[in-house]
């Protein structure tokens, strides 16, 4: 018994009309990961195997993506969508081995876990030669079920679509991924028709058709949970929700604290060191990395940064791609940043937008100040220096630079580089008139003093 070599059939031409999309069903993210990306992370976990991406015509941004992962993929092109049967019947020229296992994978099951498909290539023996993922589904109406014979053992696989109302009571379902021995793959695939209430070549007829012959199929079993299909927008849904129970708990697992561990939604490539707080409802999108004791308040929202040992983040802050918020920085309550450097401990405490910048290390900057970045066609660069102190309310239009320990004072908008350690003031002089409101409010009330 081998169980080398794999070949990763992965199907992904299916029209996904249920979606009502026009964004390849593959694409769909989980966890900010496009599902095809789950799966091919899953089937790569197996080692050494050729994988074959089974697409449609016009589906160049599936593999454009899955190439991105996976460089040396084949691509099948299955021209009619004429079901699972006839997309893996697509793969064929592309399998490059005579022997070992073929397996077929739906690039709509991204929670499938890389050990059940290792057990189901163990399974998948010259003894035999047909195994499939099987389930117990607590609602089996949009799956296949798995008909057993007396001795238990898998005869045939029977379409919701088709089946009797004896065969729609089987609670034990098809969970999609099969694995068949090469040497077996193209007769079964032959001997497949389209009789059936789709008009479909139905992969999964290929038990029967391989028990006819007297070949032994057999069935792996996992959990429902991570094997659950999506092909609606709702199992889209109830599929992130599983995911995110799971990056949770790998998180808990490492030594991260979340508060609420039910409003914390992180990304599948999220990287969080060891003694990191999370406080209740923040959104980590693709792209985080989070150093070892960092604080993230509440009501967060971080994508595409890196945050430093130590930081504190929030609450109500907006971390932008291309952040990088250096060691113990502060950053407060409805401050954003984006393509900014922030250096160590640099604070950011109130209400600002810092993008595409520099904050030296140790500078403050005030509540309210604006880098001026953008003129409406190109975007530049605010430099501020090591220990500088921006005044509240300022606006630093940028190209410009704050030299190190530098002051601006508050409400200036500075459009000329500051030199280090001078203060830079931009604002009219202030003048008062002696009295004037008192007159003022006397015209309008004939009282002179306020609330009178
Ligand atoms: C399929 C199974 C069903 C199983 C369920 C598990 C068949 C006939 N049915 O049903 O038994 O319980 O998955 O989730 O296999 N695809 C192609 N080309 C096609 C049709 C589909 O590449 O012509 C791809 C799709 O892109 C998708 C996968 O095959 O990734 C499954 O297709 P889908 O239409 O979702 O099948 P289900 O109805 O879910
Ligand atoms: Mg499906």
């Amino acid at each position: 018994m081998t169980q080398s070599p794999i070949t990763a059939i992965i199907l992904a031409a299916g029209k996904s009309t249920r979606m009502k999309s026009s964004l390849p069903k593959a694409l769909h993210t989980i966890a900010g990961r496009p599902m095809l990306g789950h799966v091919l992370t899953s089937a790569s976990g197996l080692g050494d195997a050729q994988f074959v991406l089974v697409v449609g015509p016009s589906m160049d941004p599936v593999v454009a993506y899955a190439r991105s992962l996976v460089p040396a993929l084949s691509v099948a092109i299955q021209e009619n969508q004429r079901g699972t049967g006839d997309a893996v019947k697509a793969s064929l020229p592309h399998v490059k081995s005579k022997a070992g296992v073929a397996l077929i994978i739906f690039g709509d099951t991204p929670l499938v876990r890389t050990e059940t498909l290792a057990e189901m290539t163990a399974a998948c023996s010259t003894e035999t030669p047909v195994v499939v993922l099987g389930f117990e589904a607590e609602n089996p109406a949009q799956y296949g079920r798995l008909i057993l014979d007396a001795n238990d053992a898998l005869q045939r696989i029977v379409e919701q679509k088709d089946a009797n109302t004896d065969e729609r009571r089987v609670t034990l379902c098809n969970g999609g991924a099969m694995a068949i021995r090469v040497e077996h793959l193209a007769s079964l695939l032959g001997a497949l028709r389209d009789a059936n209430k789709a008009g479909e070549f139905y992969l999964t007829d290929v038990v029967e058709h391989a028990r006819a012959g007297g070949l032994a199929c057999a069935v792996v079993r996992a959990p429902e949970a991570d094997i659950q299909g999506v092909n609606s927008r709702a199992d889209l849904a109830a599929v992130e929700a599983e995911m995110q129970r799971r990056l949770r708990r790998r998180a808990m697992e490492q030594g991260v604290t979340l508060s609420d561990p039910d409003t914390i939604y992180l990304s599948a490539d999220t990287i969080i060191g060891q003694d990191v707080t999370i406080g209740q409802n923040v959104v980590i999108g693709p792209g985080v990395e989070i150093a070892s004791g960092v604080t993230i308040k509440p009501f967060c929202h971080i994508e595409g940064g890196k945050i430093a040992q130590g930081a504190q983040i929030g609450p109500f802050a907006r971390i932008r791609p291309g952040s990088d918020i250096g060691r113990d920085a502060h950053i407060g309550n409805f401050v954003e940043t984006k393509k900014a450097t922030i250096e160590e401990g640099a604070k950011i405490n109130h209400l600002s937008y810092i993008g595409d910048a520099r904050v030296g290390a140790r500078a403050n900057i005030g509540a309210g100040t604006i880098t001026c970045n953008y003129d409406g066609f190109n975007k530049h660069f605010t430099d501020i220096g090591a220990g500088a102190f921006i005044g509240s309310n300022s606006s630093l239009v940028a190209p410009v630079k704050i030299g190190d320990g530098a002051y601006t004072g508050s409400g200036s908008v500075i459009t000329k580089d500051v030199a280090p350690d001078a203060l830079a003031v931009e604002r009219s002089k202030q003048f008062e008139k002696p009295g004037w409101a008192a007159a003022f409010r006397a015209r309008h009330t004939g009282h002179k003093k306020a609330g009178e």
